[in-house]
């Protein structure tokens, strides 16, 4: 996680202490927050009103693949339950159209606003204008910057998975599984999106560790399964001695599966496929034997959420990341996980 180091470590202490005096304004009811106030008093974090229903602001990246729609099914399906209001947007896979999505749920007054930010400093404006709006940010799925926004400050906190973890996971079973010599193409997610930096920072990290394991190339394919399908279509030509791919999600992976067969290769036999996620499709690619391994990346977000939305409203202090455990699916469990799959 990076830090602000700019200021002296005390400095915002004594800034929120102070304007706590002047406003009179801190400690009041709801809301977990405790560093200090905005300039308009609300709290920084903002506070949240204690309500028994509350309008939620849901800003989704993208809506293309299953792992989205399975997120947002799961926010929708905890928003019904708990008969809050749902305020729905999909920005489509732009950054542009995400932040104002989030201006226009300020503008539609929102109680609090989730937000999966589609790359780590597109949306920090946006998480800046909320705050400012009196309105409470929880990230989810995907972090911005910390150099640029930060947790229990200008937002309440990033619920997601260890990024990091998965990379160094899918980097350890293809170590076993390749007696530590592989040379390996890379499909990355979108350039500037947490899940890409980290995933891709644990693999490269772990791999280090075994002298064999060699990366031929590493190259964006944008969590989509047609552009992994051809990033890998034109890697392949370019690296035909390939042994393994490490798709940093499960659509890469079998976009990569569909250019290889193209190619007359031979997924699961010739080139080892290994990715993360635990789609549906993944699992069969396991069961079939064409793919390796699938780290996942629950999308299972509504209940943490909205428990989260009830803590804060209780003034529990939040942890800067709360942490989603996940799986991983192999030829020995992936039969079991199907039914609980997306
Ligand atoms: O942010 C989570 C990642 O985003 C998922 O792993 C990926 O499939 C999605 O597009």
């Amino acid at each position: 996680m990076k830090r602000n180091t700019s200021l002296h470590p005390s400095m915002p202490i004594v800034i929120g202490m102070l304007v706590c005096v002047m406003l009179a304004a801190c400690g009041g009811s709801g809301g977990g927050s405790t560093g200090g106030t905005t300039a308009s008093g609300c709290g920084s974090p903002p506070q949240l009103a204690k309500k028994d229903h509350y309008k939620v602001g849901f800003s989704q990246n993208a809506s293309n693949n299953p792992w989205r729609l399975a997120e947002t099914a799961s926010i929708k399906a905890e928003a019904d339950k708990r008969g809050d209001t749902l305020v729905y947007a999909d920005a489509a896979n732009s950054g542009d159209k995400q932040v104002s999505d989030v201006q226009s749920m300020i503008a539609q007054k929102v109680d609090v606003i989730l937000l999966a930010p589609i790359t780590e400093k597109a949306l920090v404006p946006a998480v800046l204008q909320a705050k400012t709006a009196c309105i409470p940010v929880i990230l989810i799925d995907r972090d911005v910057d910390h150099t640029l926004a930060q947790p229990n400050k200008d937002y309440v906190t990033f619920i997601g998975s260890d990024f990091v973890q998965q990379g160094k996971r899918v980097a350890d079973w293809l170590i076993q599984n390749t007696g530590g010599k592989a040379k390996i193409i890379e499909l990355e997610g979108t350039t500037g999106a947490s899940p890409a930096i980290n995933r891709k920072k644990g693999f490269d990290d772990e791999i280090k560790t075994a002298s064999g394991m060699v990366l031929l190339a590493s190259q964006d394919g944008d969590f989509n399964r047609d552009t992994g399908r051809k990033v890998m279509a034109t890697l392949l030509q370019a690296h035909p001695d390939v042994t393994a791919v490490y798709a940093h999600n499960d659509e890469m992976a079998i976009g990569a599966i569909t250019a290889l067969k193209a190619a007359g290769r031979h997924p699961g036999k010739d080139v080892i496929v290994v990715s993360i996620d635990g789609e549906k499709d993944a699992l069969n690619a396991i069961i079939n034997g064409e793919e390796g391994i699938s780290v996942q990346s629950s999308p299972f977000f509504g209940p943490v959420s909205f428990d989260t939305i009830d803590k804060y409203k209780a003034g529990t202090k939040l942890p800067d990341w709360i942490v989603v455990q996940d799986m991983q699916f192999t030829k020995d469990n992936a039969p079991q996980n199907l039914a609980n799959s997306f």
